[in-house]
């Protein structure tokens, strides 16, 4: 089937959920940030992994729209986390309502994750279900570390790529394990696949780092120098805090703390400017590169038809020129 086809199905599976009805206080922020769409690359990366074994993934369909409700479900907290007012180009759920009202309707995504797992072949069911719950937990610690690195003065950067594999590129990796699993695929290709996963994670959210300072708002639909203004421990920060001559050190560390959004504008002018001189863009460049290579090295051993693969290695160079 071709990824067109699977896309179709998959954004069909999406619209066709039903979240409840009542309150609708609970449940209107869900179907709000559902429809706000989004890239939806977790369950797609289920289903051109389940698609390299067999052409019919009607099965995997409502286990990959689970991967997509729980991601959103994290990226509801996670904007409360962050104080993010913008999420795919609209108000995010605790700007538009309330943060009770984020953390709840996120609460149920969660549970509604797991009910749409229900349906899988039961000899099956308890490998995924343990799967997916350690990712999931994962996702969490790894929220914790990007909080807990906000208030630190030191990380190291491979103390911030066990950060970014925890909070966002297990998640890849279990989609793309998942998909090989429910369809029978032999052991040594679905640990390639999830080994692919983390590694296009760990780029992706390099990416997501990078686009954060040199984004394009209209299309990233995201508040452009929010990780800045946070004082998050991206790549970009900790290799400019790394390279940093003496002027430029104390340019940075003077806007430490700071994150009243009065002072956005000036604060992330100045420490692009910083990143700037030390063509950091560039190095980053280089370190999504480097990430990209490895997954394709795990693609490659994945024994199937080199045809099979296209689908995936062509999302996959998309994901590494993205905008959005
Ligand atoms: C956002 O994920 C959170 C990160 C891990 C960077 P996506 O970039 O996949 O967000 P959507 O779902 O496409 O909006
Ligand atoms: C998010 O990382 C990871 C998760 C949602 C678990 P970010 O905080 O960088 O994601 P965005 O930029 O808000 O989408
Ligand atoms: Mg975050
Ligand atoms: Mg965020
Ligand atoms: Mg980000």
């Amino acid at each position: 089937m071709d990824s067109s086809t699977l896309s179709e199905k998959l954004n069909n599976t999406l619209s066709s959920l039903r979240y409840g009805e009542n309150p609708p206080e609970l449940y209107e922020p869900i179907r709000y940030i559902m429809a706000l769409g989004g890239k939806r690359i977790r369950p797609l990366l289920a289903l051109l992994a389940a698609n390299m074994y067999k052409d019919d993934v009607e099965n995997l369909l409502l286990p990959a729209a689970a991967v997509e409700v729980f991601h959103n479900f994290t990226l509801l907290h996670d904007d409360i986390m962050d104080k993010a007012p913008l999420r795919r180009g609209q108000q995010t759920v605790h700007e538009k309502w309330n943060a009770n009202t984020a953390i709840l309707s996120g609460d149920v995504m969660l549970v509604r994750a797991y009910e749409l797992l229900l349906g899988i072949e039961p000899a099956i069911l308890p490998k995924v279900l343990q799967l997916f719950s350690k990712a999931a937990a994962e996702v969490c610690e790894g929220q914790q570390l990007d909080m807990n690195f906000e208030q630190r003065q030191q990380v190291s950067i491979p103390e911030y790529i066990h950060m970014i594999t925890l909070k966002t590129a297990v998640l890849l990796g279990f989609s793309l394990e998942m998909g090989a699993l429910l369809q029978g695929a032999p052991e040594a290709d679905s640990a390639h696949l999830q080994a692919f996963g983390i590694n296009i994670g760990i780029a992706f959210q390099l990416r997501d780092d990078l686009l954060d300072v040199y984004g394009d708002k209209a299309k990233f639909g995201k508040q452009v120098g929010g990780d800045i203004l946070s004082d998050k421990k991206t790549f970009l920060m900790l290799t400019a805090l790394e390279q940093a001559d003496e002027s430029q050190l104390q340019s940075i560390k003077a806007w430490r703390h700071k994150t009243d959004e009065s002072i956005t504008a000036e604060k992330v002018k100045a420490v692009t400017e910083v990143y700037d001189q030390l063509q950091i863009k560039q190095q980053t460049e280089q370190q999504i590169e480097v990430y990209f290579q490895k997954a394709m090295q795990h693609l490659d051993a994945v024994e199937v038809a080199e045809n099979q693969k296209t689908d995936l290695r062509n999302l996959a160079l998309q994901l590494m020129e993205r905008e959005a």
